[in-house]
């Protein structure tokens, strides 16, 4: 009778003590189990009211201590220890950032026919720059006001180009030349909607014998068809490149409004994407090409602005500031 008033009695302060009474109650060699082998002895005629009791004792010793230790399993839990039993956190699916998407798709169009990828330093100096591209000593290109250098030194420099590229390219190997180069360019501009200090080009080559402007423009419409479909037109328009001559621009037809007019296209119908021409001859001198032997053209586009035309987007700060609610909009694109 003590012994049960004893138990129903039982505290502890820990898991570890609740483990205790368990060991010292009811384990093989405990009071309990104990008192099950002293049972032989008992007088048959008290042997009912002897077993009911230490059965009882048995029952209510396990109740309590059962008790105990839930309550220690409990105060782990609001505790904050670890509940092994929850499902683990969920580690959201990242998606590729809008500009390379653009990227891959520029790569694979003119992949399908025939143009290599390479890439150059962005960290550059002038001759890569300004001066193999035939860009006279007083150019306004090469004014501080453009152009990020290193250590006030004027002959290293940020690239604000990809063409460097192509001279680099064109040092290295002669022609056939089939190319296209993607990669970040810097410029010292004020940052706004429009405009920033850094951005993203894919230039273009493509050096042989008998390359003609004709070659230029069908290259140029086929791109322009796969990025923004099939009903999209294109237009050139004279323009000006120390490197090129002739040198164009190229508009295609507003991806928007198809050339009816709207915001996008300013009520023109068109929008400008990329300066292109045919390889300076001295150009290819200055990289010890024969330019009597071979003919080529150029183009240079900017990453962010068909970007922008493809999936209307009206401020270029918005490539920079990687807010995951504009990135999220393009998981199904990746
Ligand atoms: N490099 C020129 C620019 O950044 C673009 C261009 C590339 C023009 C190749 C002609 C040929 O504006």
């Amino acid at each position: 009778k003590d012994l049960l008033e004893e138990v129903k009695g039982l505290t502890a302060e820990t898991a570890e003590e609740a483990e205790q009474l368990r060991i010292k109650y009811l384990s093989k060699k405990g009071i309990i189990p104990s008192l099950f082998n002293e049972f032989k002895s008992v007088p048959n005629d008290q042997k009912k009211a002897v077993g009911q009791a230490i059965n009882e004792l048995k029952n209510t010793a396990q109740e309590s201590i059962n008790n105990l230790k839930e309550q220690f399993e409990q105060s782990n839990l609001t505790s904050g220890a670890s509940d092994l039993t929850l499902p683990g956190s969920q580690m959201p699916i990242g998606s590729r950032h809008p500009l390379s998407i653009v990227r891959k798709q520029i790569v694979d169009i003119f992949d399908r026919i025939g143009f290599t990828v390479a890439e150059g330093p962005e960290i550059e100096d002038d001759w890569h720059v300004f001066e193999a591209l035939n860009f006279p000593p007083e150019h306004p290109a090469r004014d501080m006001q453009d152009t990020f250098f290193i250590n006030q030194d004027p002959d290293i420099l940020l690239r604000t180009h990809t063409s460097s590229v192509q001279i680099r390219t064109m040092e290295n190997q002669q022609p056939p030349i089939r190319a296209i180069f993607p990669g970040r360019v810097f410029r010292n501009e004020a940052i706004s909607a429009r405009a920033h200090c850094i951005f993203h080009q894919v230039e273009g080559l493509y050096i042989d014998e008998d390359v003609s402007f004709a070659d230029l423009r069908q290259t140029l419409l086929y791109f322009a068809k796969e990025m923004f479909g099939k009903e999209t037109r294109i237009r050139l328009r004279p323009s000006y490149f120390p490197f090129t001559e002739p040198s164009a621009e190229m508009d295609i037809s507003c991806t928007l409004c198809g050339g009816e007019g709207c915001n996008i296209c300013k009520y023109t119908g068109w929008v400008e994407i990329l300066g292109c021409g045919m390889v300076d001859p001295a150009v290819l001198s200055n990289c010890n090409i024969d330019p009597e032997k071979y003919t080529g053209f150029a183009f240079g586009m900017g990453i962010e602005r068909i970007a922008m035309l493809k999936y209307q987007i009206n401020d270029i700060r918005l490539f920079f500031e990687n807010d995951v609610r504009f990135l999220e909009q393009f998981k199904a694109e990746s």
